[in-house]
């Protein structure tokens, strides 16, 4: 369906036009003067510089014509040249009995659908998740989700750290603690176990010791170092370790995403683009693409307007191994061979933005994408504490995400107790979708760039602009319209919304309306804050709708049918919505 902007668009242009006009001075917006009137055209204002007439004298002629389109119930000119609209009630009853029959609503999907690889979560092995990947799940499953909406075909990709100095770091760790493991013998032949020789608290925990070693201990460092360059070439102790802290890991991790909502479409490593790397280190050197610095092969990505400085892309060290844009670029080189991709987009910590400029230059100077390649780098803002600092555990460490998330759920729990009689059990289950709905609600309503404050308190507030509101609203309808079918169960009428009969119910419609306006600016600008917006101010809509409006008690039967279609219509939307920005709503709460 065209949006509500468009069909008043066409029709203010064309009578732009009827009166000699250039049409383009016939762009309507959202009224910024929601009191005065719902939409507005600004354009007599330029036009008038062209036509060297006064402009309330061209927005009068306009309106002249426009008055007698049934679409408008008022259209006025207003000094010095504006024009100001409302919708008649009809039209907004018709737009959403139409918006009710359709499968997305109204939304419109995509002409061209692109094939689009995003790479999110960006977990490492042996290392627990902290909120910054949290924030990169968080943003790219909600965007995976609104792209497919859209009618893109979304691949996700967890894109696992699996492959860099970490790994020689843990297993230099592991040979610290037990030296005697079969996997440090060079000269044993045989199977290794199945059995991992650690468990997941003993990898989590040997991590950070060995990093801190590595810092004062430059022998140590070292070892870790030829561990790394040896797993990479395929040494095989090493490599059954690798594999086992792979199972361990990612077992765990999948048991995280999935408490968080989150399930990407494949779990590739960077150790997947090992296969693509001496190939395209060849093409590279036969290409002259690269050239060798101080025994290292790079690739120069520096251009002459650069205003700071880019450092060339390293592919090789001087001792062969490979490093973190090696990686990336084979990566690259392995999405284009298995799914021609026509979109990559990259969701990191905005810290990440330098490297992945770099990394795109790379790739498009030695083509290793096609010239209409889309590489987007999306960078998100810090999440702090309450002081604007980064976030912190009390003592100062990185907060790992599990605690994090049960903090959440346990403050929902402990409202939820404190104010409604729920057995403990079913407090629990609705604590828990409540408290991923807070988390990712509190993160996804800010502007992906921008740092947030993280606050328990607020996230969590069953008032206000939260995912615990939105979803409050959501249970409000749905036992609503339980009362309704308990009600009239035995005399069904066909769903058909009427024009609204008082300013609230016709607000709420408006704000129905603007749905598939939103998901297209969310698309296109990659914003899920703009979906959050809308479903905000959609529920307030509602509430206020719903505070005046005694739906149950109503005795006019169409009336009543006509009221039930529209709150229907809201929550499917609302559902609809929620689900893109990856959260599930409760039966109650
Ligand atoms: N594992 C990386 C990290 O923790 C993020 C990976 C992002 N994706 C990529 N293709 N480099 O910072």
């Amino acid at each position: 369906m065209k949006t509500v902007i468009e069909l008043i668009n066409e029709e203010v242009k064309k009578a732009f036009k009827e009166k000699g006009y250039d049409e383009k001075y016939g762009a309507v917006t959202l009224s910024n003067r929601p009191d005065l009137c719902q939409y507005q055209c600004n354009g007599a204002l330029a036009a008038a510089k062209q036509y060297k007439m006064p402009p309330i004298k061209i927005a009068e002629e306009i309106v002249e014509i426009l008055k007698e389109n049934s679409i408008f119930k008022n259209i006025s000119a207003i000094m010095p040249g504006f024009i100001n609209m409302t919708l008649n009630e009809e039209f907004f009853a018709n737009y959403l009995n139409q918006m009710r029959l359709d499968e997305s609503f109204g939304y419109e999907k995509e002409k061209h659908p692109q094939t689009i690889v995003i790479d999110y979560g960006g977990p490492n092995i042996a290392k627990p998740l902290h909120v910054g990947h949290m924030r990169s799940a968080v943003i790219g499953e909600s965007l995976k989700r609104i792209l497919r909406f859209s009618g893109h075909k979304v691949i996700g990709d967890a894109h696992l750290g699996d492959w860099g100095t970490q790994m020689g770091l843990v297993i230099a760790g592991l040979k610290m603690r037990k030296p005697d493991l079969v996997y440090f013998d060079e000269n044993y032949q045989g199977e290794y176990p199945k059995e991992a020789p650690f468990t997941l608290s003993e990898l989590e925990e040997i991590y950070p010791a060995a990093s801190e070693l590595s810092k004062e201990n430059p022998e140590f460092r070292e070892e870790a170092k030829h561990i790394t360059y040896l797993l990479q070439n395929g040494h095989r102790g090493y490599t059954a370790i690798w594999m086992h802290m792979l199972d361990v890991s990612v077992s765990d991790l999948k048991r995280i995403y999935e408490i968080l909502n989150v399930s990407f479409d494949l779990w590739k490593k960077e150790s997947d683009a090992q296969p693509y790397i001496a190939d395209m280190v060849n093409y590279l050197k036969e290409n002259n693409y690269a050239r060798i610095s101080e025994g290292a092969l790079v690739v120069d990505v520096k251009e002459e307007t650069d205003t700071k400085e880019y450092p060339p892309c390293m592919i090789l060290k001087s001792d062969g191994a490979t490093l973190y844009d090696t990686t990336d670029l084979a990566t690259i080189v392995e999405r284009m061979k298995l799914f021609d991709p026509d979109r990559i987009i990259y969701i990191t910590d905005k810290r990440q933005e330098l490297y992945f400029e770099r990394i795109f230059r790379c790739a498009r100077k030695t083509k290793l994408v096609k010239e209409d390649t889309i590489l987007n780098f999306i960078g998100f803002g810090t999440m702090n504490g309450k002081g604007g600092k980064p976030f912190k555990t009390r003592d100062g460490g990185v907060m790992r995400l599990e605690v994090l998330i049960k903090n959440v759920t346990d403050e929902v729990y402990n409202k939820i107790m404190e104010n409604r009689n729920m057995d403990e059990d079913e407090a629990r289950e609705v604590a828990s979708k409540v408290g991923i709905a807070a988390l990712k609600y509190g993160d996804l309503s800010n502007q992906v760039s921008k740092d947030y404050i993280f606050d328990v308190d607020r996230f969590t507030s069953f008032e206000g602009d939260t995912g615990p509101y939105i979803l409050y609203t959501i249970v409000r309808i749905k036992s609503i319209l339980a009362k309704y079918n308990e009600l009239r169960k035995d005399e069904k009428m066909d769903p058909v919304i009427n024009p609204a009969t008082s300013p609230v119910e016709n607000d709420l419609m408006l704000q129905i309306t603007k749905f598939n306006e939103v998901v297209k600016s969310a698309t296109e600008e990659m914003a899920p804050h703009k979906i959050c917006q809308f479903i905000f101010d959609l529920a307030n809509a509602f509430n206020s709708f719903y505070h005046e409006t005694k739906i149950i008690a109503e005795e006019d039967a169409n009336k009543q049918n006509s009221w039930i279609t529209l709150i229907t219509l809201v929550l499917d939307i609302l559902l609809l919505c929620i689900d893109l920005l990856g959260f599930e709503a409760p039966e109650r709460m």
